[in-house]
This record gives structure tokens, C-alpha cells and sequence, in this order.
């Protein structure tokens, strides 16, 4: 079954009704986060970044990169000798970021791919760190989007996801859930001119796993280590994960038994 917020679409509705979505909102997504986060999604970022921990020449991908700012705090943090490669299947999105970008100091480490996150047009076991900020939701098939970042990072390549969930307090979930429907949705209309598209955010919000739930698809990925923070009573979580790292007993194990490490290559 396939939603689009909580309306049930069919599978190849989805991605249309996606990227609709994203036409809509590109030019003012920049402003629409700023305002309905009270500027906290900058921090939300500035925190997963560091969480994530980047070296200097590390190789980065950030799926669903939108208008970079994830690309931005990761290119600064691996240095001239890095490389952040910022893939999303939207054109505005992407070009209304691309200001920012020419205008950072480290602009000639971000690369830019069309690409959609469930067939990452990249190589295999290429990053040292894959990420991926607020889009995931938006995916027809979350597990595959999280399947190729699995497949693009190097073994003991390191998984960041931030993404929105619910506040856990009771009385903050009241506010927030008034909030959500009612000031989203009206600010959606005066500022871009669509109720519908300040709808489908705290809809989507609201469809996508809780954060306990989103750690065991991610260890069912194949991820290990997986940690999650909350952010602001939780109204943003962030998730860090690694890939597994074989030892090197279990591959001489393997290379005698005749099988191969990566799951994928006995599929092929
Ligand atoms: C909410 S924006 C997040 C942008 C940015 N990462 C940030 O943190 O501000 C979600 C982005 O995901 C992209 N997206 C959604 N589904 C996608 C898919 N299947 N493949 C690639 N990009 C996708 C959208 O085009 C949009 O730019």
C-alpha cells in the first residue's frame, strides 16, 4: 500500500505527486523551513553533521540533497580534499539552492546528480558517509532508498538520517498537532499559495515510523551500531548508523566456504 500523506495512492501516483509537491514549494522551501521551524531546522542540521563526524577527504553523499544545506555543513567539514556529491530527483529544488552554494566557501567540493535515491546512479562501496535530510519520508520505497545508501558506502561507511517525527510529551503533541494543521496549512496558503502542500508535510510526518521502528528497518538493512537523538522533544530525529565491517575471520570463512560478504552479489 502507498500513501501520499493519508491519502492511499497507487505506486506510480506516488513519485508524480512527489515531485508536484516539491514544483511547488522549491522556491520558497528555504523560507517555509526557517519560518515553520522558527529557524531550529538550522541546528537540527549544525547537530546531525557533527553527530556524524566527518574527516577531512572523506566522500560524502547527501540523497535527497534538495537545496543543500546538509551539502553545505558536510562540504565545510571534509575540507578541500572531500567531496560531497548532492543528489535529488527535483530540478527546482535544486536549482533554488544553488545560489547558497555558489556563494559557500567550499562550493567546488559539491557535485550535483539528477538522480532518484532509490537507484543511486553510483558506483558501489564509493562514500565514506551517505545522509540524508528530511527525505526519506517522501520515498515510494523508504527501504530501497536506504538500500542503495547501504550499497554506495564503503564498508564501515557511516549512515545519517534526520528526519521529522512527533514530540514525545503529551502536552507538546496537543500544541504541535494544532499547530501542524491548522498554522502549517494557513501559512502554506499566503506564503506559496498551496493549503494542499502544508498538509502533505504533517501528514507524511505522521505516516512515517516512529523512531524505534525506523532503527529496526535500518538494522534489517543491514546497518549496525544504529543510535537515534531527538531533537526538540522530538519533533526532529536524527539516526546515525554504520556499514557492517567484515572481520577478517568471517571472510576467510566465507572465501572457503565459496560465498561472498555483500548479500546483493549472490543475488546477481
Ligand atoms: C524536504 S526536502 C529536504 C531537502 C534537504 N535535504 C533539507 O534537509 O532541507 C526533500 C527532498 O527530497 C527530494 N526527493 C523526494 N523523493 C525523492 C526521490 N525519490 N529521489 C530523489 N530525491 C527525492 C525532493 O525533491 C526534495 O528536494
Amino acid at each position: 500500500m502507498f500513501y501520499f500523506g493519508y491519502r492511499r495512492v497507487a505506486e506510480t501516483e506516488k513519485v508524480k505527486l512527489v515531485q508536484r509537491h516539491f514544483n511547488t514549494v522549491a522556491r520558497k522551501y528555504d523560507l517555509m523551513n526557517t519560518i515553520l521551524s522558527f529557524g531550529l531546522h538550522h541546528l537540527w542540521k549544525r547537530s546531525a553533521i557533527r553527530r556524524l563526524g566527518l574527516n577531512p577527504g572523506d566522500r560524502v553523499i547527501d540523497v535527497c540533497g534538495g537545496t543543500a544545506d546538509l551539502a553545505i555543513l558536510a562540504a565545510r567539514a571534509v575540507g578541500s580534499s572531500g567531496r560531497v556529491v548532492l543528489c535529488d530527483f527535483n530540478r527546482p529544488m535544486m536549482d533554488a539552492g544553488r545560489s547558497k552554494v555558489i556563494g559557500s566557501p567550499s562550493s567546488r567540493q559539491i557535485m550535483y546528480v539528477q538522480a532518484d535515491a532509490e537507484q543511486l546512479a553510483v558506483a558501489d562501496e564509493s562514500f565514506d558517509a551517505a545522509m540524508v535530510g528530511f527525505g526519506i519520508r517522501n520515498l515510494t520505497h523508504m527501504d530501497r532508498g536506504f538500500q542503495e545508501m547501504h550499497r554506495v558506502l564503503k564498508p564501515g561507511g557511516k549512515l545519517m538520517c534526520l528526519e521529522f517525527s512527533l514530540p514525545t510529551a503529551s502536552w507538546f503533541r496537543w500544541l504541535y498537532d494544532l499547530y501542524s494543521f491548522s498554522i502549517m496549512p494557513f501559512l502554506g496558503k499566503i506564503l506559496v499559495g498551496s493549503w494542499e502542500a502544508y498538509i502533505y508535510l504533517p501528514e507524511s510526518i505522521r505516516m512515517f515510523p516512529q523512531p524505534e521502528e525506523l532503527t529496526a528497518i535500518l538494522q534489517e538493512i543491514g546497518f549496525s551500531r544504529v543510535t537515534h537523538r531527538r531533537f526538540t522533544n522530538g519533533i526532529a530525529v536524527v539516526h546515525l548508523g554504520m556499514k557492517h565491517t567484515p572481520r577478517k575471520e568471517e571472510e576467510i570463512n566465507l572465501s572457503r566456504s565459496g560465498k561472498s560478504s555483500n548479500p546483493r552479489a549472490s543475488q546477481r
